[in-house]
């Protein structure tokens, strides 16, 4: 089981975004198959999905409209829609999925 993934859908306000209702530009915090993650549609179309939890000490990240970039609210990282890192204290990037392959990584999980 993956504790961390338990951990936050206690927490959760269950977002419910579908990455596909996205307008371009748009990010949101979305479930998809019981996983919280952060989409963004680009504006060519294409779909980012990223994992919200910072990879600081694992906050969960927001996202920030007007920037355009997922934000730490406990210690200010922030970081782009690709999951670089804008700003520390977090080091490293957010873990990033590839929107196709996650459908394959969830079913493989269920
Ligand atoms: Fe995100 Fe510290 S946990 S900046």
């Amino acid at each position: 089981a993956n504790v961390v993934g338990q951990l936050i859908k206690g927490k959760l306000n269950s977002p419910k975004t579908n990455p596909d209702d996205l307008a371009k530009g748009e990010g949101a915090v979305v479930t998809l198959d019981g996983h919280r993650k952060g989409a963004y549609r680009d504006d060519d179309g294409k779909i980012h999905i990223v994992d919200t939890t910072c990879t600081h000490i694992g906050c969960e990240v927001e996202w920030n409209s007007g920037d355009r970039t997922w934000d730490c609210p406990c210690h200010g990282s922030r970081f782009k829609f690709t999951g670089e890192v804008i700003e520390g204290p977090a080091e490293k990037p957010l873990q990033k999925y590839d929107y196709t392959m996650m459908d394959n990584l969830t079913s493989e999980d269920s």
